[in-house]
């Protein structure tokens, strides 16, 4: 598998490519409008095929490149199928799965609480599983739940009763980072997460969750219009 973890500094939002060795076929997901001519570098100079382009939700911050994507390189769109988006070509519903060549699997996981839509992507290489956690679970943090039809019950819950439930051992690769983090671990998200360690119960993250008092995000008027249709 040939994987690359890819940064847009303006939103800190992190875009992933994950290849199969095989057939050369490559997804991309929560690719960014700003860094389109980065990932079509990326892609041609590694000799990829983009096959799909794949969001784990609505984004506020930023938009995506999905459409623009499907435009050059006739790649499907693809994303959580309760968004009800007519952009898109592929609608997950929960534990459906994508195959890439004739190796690698992507399992989709209906994962609700920073938005009710949310999905959050599965792929397991050389016997161990590696998430990818959108805005639901970031690296000692989590997804803000106070718009978009976010609960902090059911992050909670998603974290609580999903995630913290993999081994040990997955990687958590998030769809952010603010602070040059690149990739944790269930195990670590666990002991050091302080919004939502292991001892963290219901009452204390909503409560948490409530202190935040986050700005709105400064594109949050243009990008949900636009990712309604797929960033075009
Ligand atoms: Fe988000």
């Amino acid at each position: 598998m040939l994987f690359k973890q890819l940064f847009e500094n303006e939103s800190s939002t992190y875009t992933y490519l994950i290849s199969c060795p095989d057939k050369k076929e490559a997804v991309l997901i929560d690719p960014v409008i700003e860094t389109i001519e980065r990932d079509l570098h990326i892609l041609k100079s590694l000799g990829l095929k983009l096959t799909h382009a794949i969001d784990t939700h609505i984004h506020a911050d930023h938009v995506t490149s999905a459409s623009a994507l499907r435009e050059i390189t006739n790649c499907k769109v693809a994303g959580p199928a309760n968004d009800n988006l007519k952009c898109r070509d592929i609608n997950f519903r929960d534990k459906d799965s994508l195959t890439l060549g004739a190796s690698l699997e992507i399992k989709a996981f209906h994962t609700p609480g920073h938005t009710d839509t949310h999905f959050s992507y599965v792929l397991e290489h050389n016997k161990r599983k590696i998430l990818f956690s959108g805005d639901a679970l970031l690296i000692d943090a989590c997804g803000r739940t106070d718009f978009q039809s976010g609960s902090s019950k059911e992050l909670f819950n998603t974290i609580k009763k999903f995630f913290y439930l993999m081994p040990d051992d997955t990687k958590v690769y998030p769809a952010h980072d603010y602070n040059n983090k690149s990739c944790s671990t269930i195990f670590h998200q666990k002991k050091d997460n302080l919004l939502i360690d292991y001892k963290i119960n219901l009452k204390n993250f909503v409560q948490k969750m409530n202190d935040l008092k986050l700005d709105k995000p400064k594109k949050i008027d243009l990008a949900v219009p636009k990712n309604n249709k797929c960033g075009s």
